[in-house]
Protein backbone atom coordinates (compact mmCIF):
# COMPACT_ATOMS: atom_id res chain seq x y z
CA UNK A 1 0.00 0.00 0.00
CA UNK A 2 1.72 2.92 -1.05
CA UNK A 3 -0.92 5.74 -0.53
CA UNK A 4 0.06 8.89 1.19
CA UNK A 5 -1.78 10.10 3.84
CA UNK A 6 -3.33 13.64 3.17
CA UNK A 7 -3.99 16.74 5.57
CA UNK A 8 -6.47 19.02 3.82
CA UNK A 9 -8.19 22.14 5.22
CA UNK A 10 -10.87 23.94 4.05
CA UNK A 11 -11.34 27.40 5.08
CA UNK A 12 -14.85 27.99 3.60
CA UNK A 13 -15.70 31.47 3.40
CA UNK A 14 -13.49 32.53 6.14
CA UNK A 15 -9.85 34.39 5.59
CA UNK A 16 -9.17 37.83 5.29
CA UNK A 17 -6.12 38.74 3.53
CA UNK A 18 -4.61 39.83 7.13
CA UNK A 19 -5.83 36.93 8.64
CA UNK A 20 -3.83 34.79 6.02
CA UNK A 21 -1.26 36.36 6.04
CA UNK A 22 -1.07 36.12 10.46
CA UNK A 23 -1.69 32.29 9.84
CA UNK A 24 0.88 30.90 7.96
CA UNK A 25 3.05 33.07 10.03
CA UNK A 26 2.43 32.18 13.08
CA UNK A 27 1.93 28.41 11.73
CA UNK A 28 5.89 28.61 10.13
CA UNK A 29 6.76 29.86 13.31
CA UNK A 30 5.94 26.42 14.84
CA UNK A 31 6.66 24.54 12.60
CA UNK A 32 10.19 25.37 11.75
CA UNK A 33 10.54 26.07 15.61
CA UNK A 34 10.59 22.77 16.14
CA UNK A 35 6.51 21.60 16.01
CA UNK A 36 6.96 20.28 12.23
CA UNK A 37 10.71 18.69 12.69
CA UNK A 38 9.78 15.26 13.85
CA UNK A 39 7.33 15.09 10.56
CA UNK A 40 10.13 16.69 8.29
CA UNK A 41 11.26 13.18 6.66
CA UNK A 42 7.73 12.64 6.15
CA UNK A 43 7.19 15.76 3.70
CA UNK A 44 10.51 14.64 1.89
CA UNK A 45 9.72 11.33 1.13
CA UNK A 46 6.42 12.48 -0.18
CA UNK A 47 4.91 10.48 2.56
CA UNK A 48 2.28 13.15 3.54
CA UNK A 49 1.03 16.46 1.59
CA UNK A 50 -0.68 19.28 3.34
CA UNK A 51 -2.48 20.89 1.86
CA UNK A 52 -5.12 24.13 2.38
CA UNK A 53 -8.47 25.07 0.12
CA UNK A 54 -8.52 28.97 0.49
CA UNK A 55 -10.82 31.31 -0.87
CA UNK A 56 -9.73 32.30 -4.44
CA UNK A 57 -9.43 36.19 -3.47
CA UNK A 58 -6.30 34.91 -0.82
CA UNK A 59 -4.59 31.96 -2.95
CA UNK A 60 -2.67 34.29 -4.59
CA UNK A 61 -1.48 36.25 -1.18
CA UNK A 62 -0.85 32.67 0.31
CA UNK A 63 1.40 31.75 -2.20
CA UNK A 64 4.25 34.38 -1.02
CA UNK A 65 2.43 34.46 2.48
CA UNK A 66 3.26 30.51 2.80
CA UNK A 67 7.08 31.15 2.58
CA UNK A 68 9.04 27.72 3.18
CA UNK A 69 5.92 25.92 4.56
CA UNK A 70 5.38 22.05 2.70
CA UNK A 71 2.19 23.13 2.28
CA UNK A 72 0.43 23.74 -1.00
CA UNK A 73 -2.57 25.91 -1.31
CA UNK A 74 -6.02 25.01 -3.47
CA UNK A 75 -9.39 26.27 -4.89
CA UNK A 76 -12.45 25.42 -3.21
CA UNK A 77 -14.31 24.70 -6.36
CA UNK A 78 -13.98 25.81 -10.21
CA UNK A 79 -15.81 25.46 -13.65
CA UNK A 80 -15.04 22.53 -16.15
CA UNK A 81 -14.79 24.84 -18.75
CA UNK A 82 -11.99 26.42 -19.72
CA UNK A 83 -13.90 30.65 -19.81
CA UNK A 84 -16.77 32.06 -21.22
CA UNK A 85 -20.25 33.12 -19.64
CA UNK A 86 -20.30 31.72 -16.10
CA UNK A 87 -20.92 34.58 -13.66
CA UNK A 88 -19.50 34.37 -10.80
CA UNK A 89 -17.03 30.45 -11.35
CA UNK A 90 -13.57 30.39 -11.67
CA UNK A 91 -11.60 28.21 -14.59
CA UNK A 92 -8.78 25.75 -14.54
CA UNK A 93 -6.65 28.29 -16.22
CA UNK A 94 -6.96 31.37 -13.97
CA UNK A 95 -5.85 28.52 -11.09
CA UNK A 96 -2.99 27.48 -12.95
CA UNK A 97 -1.67 30.86 -13.88
CA UNK A 98 -1.30 31.18 -10.03
CA UNK A 99 0.69 27.75 -9.81
CA UNK A 100 -1.96 26.00 -8.26
CA UNK A 101 -2.47 22.26 -8.60
CA UNK A 102 -4.77 21.58 -6.46
CA UNK A 103 -9.20 21.83 -6.47
CA UNK A 104 -11.56 20.62 -4.05
CA UNK A 105 -14.60 19.32 -5.95
CA UNK A 106 -18.65 18.67 -4.59
CA UNK A 107 -18.07 19.86 -0.72
CA UNK A 108 -21.56 18.99 0.68
CA UNK A 109 -21.88 22.84 1.01
CA UNK A 110 -22.49 22.83 -2.93
CA UNK A 111 -23.94 20.44 -3.11
CA UNK A 112 -26.69 21.52 -0.31
CA UNK A 113 -26.79 25.51 -1.14
CA UNK A 114 -25.45 25.78 -4.44
CA UNK A 115 -27.18 23.20 -6.45
CA UNK A 116 -24.20 20.99 -7.42
CA UNK A 117 -25.74 17.71 -8.35
CA UNK A 118 -23.52 14.12 -9.17
CA UNK A 119 -23.43 15.16 -12.79
CA UNK A 120 -21.98 18.99 -12.23
CA UNK A 121 -19.34 17.53 -9.83
CA UNK A 122 -18.53 14.60 -12.52
CA UNK A 123 -17.99 17.38 -15.13
CA UNK A 124 -15.80 19.51 -12.79
CA UNK A 125 -13.50 16.92 -11.34
CA UNK A 126 -13.24 15.76 -15.46
CA UNK A 127 -12.74 18.65 -16.33
CA UNK A 128 -10.01 19.36 -14.31
CA UNK A 129 -7.91 16.05 -13.98
CA UNK A 130 -7.85 16.40 -17.49
CA UNK A 131 -6.54 20.48 -17.35
CA UNK A 132 -3.76 18.37 -14.89
CA UNK A 133 -5.35 19.50 -11.55
CA UNK A 134 -5.21 17.06 -8.03
CA UNK A 135 -8.97 16.77 -7.12
CA UNK A 136 -10.17 15.90 -3.81
CA UNK A 137 -13.60 14.89 -4.61
CA UNK A 138 -16.34 14.85 -1.64
CA UNK A 139 -18.92 12.53 -0.81
CA UNK A 140 -21.12 11.82 2.32
CA UNK A 141 -24.66 11.08 3.64
CA UNK A 142 -27.01 13.45 5.63
CA UNK A 143 -28.33 12.65 8.88
CA UNK A 144 -32.00 11.83 7.85
CA UNK A 145 -30.35 8.92 4.98
CA UNK A 146 -28.36 7.61 7.36
CA UNK A 147 -31.15 7.07 9.95
CA UNK A 148 -33.00 5.74 6.80
CA UNK A 149 -30.78 3.10 6.14
CA UNK A 150 -29.43 4.67 2.71
CA UNK A 151 -25.82 5.58 3.71
CA UNK A 152 -24.48 2.65 1.74
CA UNK A 153 -26.91 3.71 -1.22
CA UNK A 154 -26.15 7.23 -0.90
CA UNK A 155 -22.33 6.57 -1.48
CA UNK A 156 -22.77 4.67 -4.30
CA UNK A 157 -24.27 7.12 -6.02
CA UNK A 158 -21.86 10.00 -5.33
CA UNK A 159 -19.45 7.55 -6.28
CA UNK A 160 -20.47 6.82 -9.63
CA UNK A 161 -19.75 10.05 -10.97
CA UNK A 162 -15.87 8.84 -10.72
CA UNK A 163 -16.35 6.45 -13.58
CA UNK A 164 -13.91 6.56 -16.06
CA UNK A 165 -11.42 9.27 -13.51
CA UNK A 166 -10.14 7.29 -10.90
CA UNK A 167 -6.33 7.26 -11.88
CA UNK A 168 -4.64 6.16 -8.14
CA UNK A 169 -3.29 9.27 -7.87
CA UNK A 170 -4.53 12.57 -8.84
CA UNK A 171 -8.23 12.00 -7.86
CA UNK A 172 -8.95 11.27 -4.06
CA UNK A 173 -12.11 11.00 -2.23
CA UNK A 174 -13.24 12.56 0.76
CA UNK A 175 -16.07 10.83 3.01
CA UNK A 176 -17.81 13.89 5.16
CA UNK A 177 -20.89 12.94 6.43
CA UNK A 178 -22.98 15.88 6.31
CA UNK A 179 -23.81 15.31 9.56
CA UNK A 180 -20.70 15.81 11.36
CA UNK A 181 -19.61 18.82 9.32
CA UNK A 182 -19.41 21.67 11.29
CA UNK A 183 -21.63 20.13 14.50
CA UNK A 184 -19.11 18.80 16.50
CA UNK A 185 -20.23 15.21 15.84
CA UNK A 186 -17.26 13.32 14.84
CA UNK A 187 -17.99 9.88 13.25
CA UNK A 188 -16.58 7.38 15.43
CA UNK A 189 -13.39 5.59 14.26
CA UNK A 190 -15.39 2.93 13.41
CA UNK A 191 -17.99 4.71 11.63
CA UNK A 192 -15.76 6.34 9.52
CA UNK A 193 -13.77 2.77 9.12
CA UNK A 194 -17.02 0.98 7.63
CA UNK A 195 -17.64 4.15 5.11
CA UNK A 196 -14.20 4.44 3.76
CA UNK A 197 -14.04 0.78 3.36
CA UNK A 198 -17.59 0.91 1.29
CA UNK A 199 -16.33 3.60 -0.74
CA UNK A 200 -13.19 1.78 -1.02
CA UNK A 201 -15.13 -1.04 -2.66
CA UNK A 202 -17.14 0.87 -4.81
CA UNK A 203 -14.03 2.03 -6.22
CA UNK A 204 -12.64 -1.31 -6.69
CA UNK A 205 -15.97 -1.92 -8.58
CA UNK A 206 -15.81 1.18 -10.52
CA UNK A 207 -11.94 1.01 -11.71
CA UNK A 208 -10.35 -2.15 -10.04
CA UNK A 209 -8.09 -3.29 -7.30
CA UNK A 210 -5.20 -1.92 -8.17
CA UNK A 211 -6.21 1.62 -8.23
CA UNK A 212 -8.77 1.66 -5.70
CA UNK A 213 -5.65 0.79 -3.47
CA UNK A 214 -3.68 3.95 -4.35
CA UNK A 215 -6.46 6.24 -3.74
CA UNK A 216 -6.04 8.21 -0.60
CA UNK A 217 -9.59 8.32 1.45
CA UNK A 218 -9.65 11.33 3.82
CA UNK A 219 -12.10 11.75 6.68
CA UNK A 220 -13.98 15.32 7.03
CA UNK A 221 -16.57 16.23 9.85
CA UNK A 222 -15.51 17.82 13.01
CA UNK A 223 -11.90 16.03 12.72
CA UNK A 224 -9.91 18.10 15.00
CA UNK A 225 -6.37 17.62 17.26
CA UNK A 226 -8.02 15.45 19.72
CA UNK A 227 -9.71 13.04 17.54
CA UNK A 228 -6.92 12.77 14.86
CA UNK A 229 -4.92 9.77 16.26
CA UNK A 230 -7.78 7.31 16.24
CA UNK A 231 -9.36 8.32 13.18
CA UNK A 232 -5.95 8.09 11.41
CA UNK A 233 -5.66 4.79 13.62
CA UNK A 234 -7.69 3.27 11.08
CA UNK A 235 -6.38 1.49 8.30
CA UNK A 236 -8.53 3.08 5.73
CA UNK A 237 -8.68 6.25 7.06
CA UNK A 238 -5.86 7.72 4.66
CA UNK A 239 -5.98 11.09 5.99
CA UNK A 240 -8.18 14.29 7.18
CA UNK A 241 -9.94 17.25 5.71
CA UNK A 242 -10.77 19.52 8.74
CA UNK A 243 -13.17 22.63 8.18
CA UNK A 244 -12.79 24.56 11.52
CA UNK A 245 -10.01 22.96 12.75
CA UNK A 246 -7.47 24.18 9.67
CA UNK A 247 -8.13 28.09 10.76
CA UNK A 248 -6.13 27.77 14.09
CA UNK A 249 -2.43 27.30 13.13
CA UNK A 250 -1.65 24.97 16.52
CA UNK A 251 -4.66 22.40 15.50
CA UNK A 252 -3.65 22.49 12.17
CA UNK A 253 -0.11 21.58 13.33
CA UNK A 254 -1.25 19.37 15.63
CA UNK A 255 -3.12 17.41 12.76
CA UNK A 256 -0.03 17.44 10.70
CA UNK A 257 1.57 15.90 13.53
CA UNK A 258 -0.88 12.95 13.49
CA UNK A 259 -0.37 12.48 9.67
CA UNK A 260 3.36 12.70 9.86
CA UNK A 261 3.35 10.00 12.96
CA UNK A 262 1.04 7.80 10.80
CA UNK A 263 2.48 8.54 7.54
CA UNK A 264 6.37 7.45 8.89
CA UNK A 265 5.36 4.20 10.71
CA UNK A 266 3.83 3.03 7.30
P1 LIG B 1 -15.59 20.82 9.94
O1 LIG B 1 -15.75 20.93 8.34
O2 LIG B 1 -14.23 20.22 10.19
O3 LIG B 1 -15.65 22.25 10.42
O4 LIG B 1 -16.68 19.97 10.44
C1 LIG B 1 -15.29 19.91 7.50
C2 LIG B 1 -15.59 20.23 6.06
O5 LIG B 1 -16.67 20.75 5.78
O6 LIG B 1 -14.77 19.97 5.17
Amino acid sequence: MNRPVIIAGNWKMNGLRSETLSFFQDLGERFMGGGGKEILPAFRSGKIEAILYLPALVLEHSLTAKRQLPIRTGAQNAHWEKKGAFTGELSGPMLRELGLEDVLVAHSERRQFFGETDSTASKRAKSLLEQGFRVLFCVGETLQEREAGQTEAVLRRQIQALQGLLDGKNLRVAYEPVWAIGTGKTATPEQAQTAHLFVRSELKTLAGAEIAAQTPILYGGSANAQNADSLLSQPDVDGLLAGGASLDPSSYLSLLVSGGKKALSS
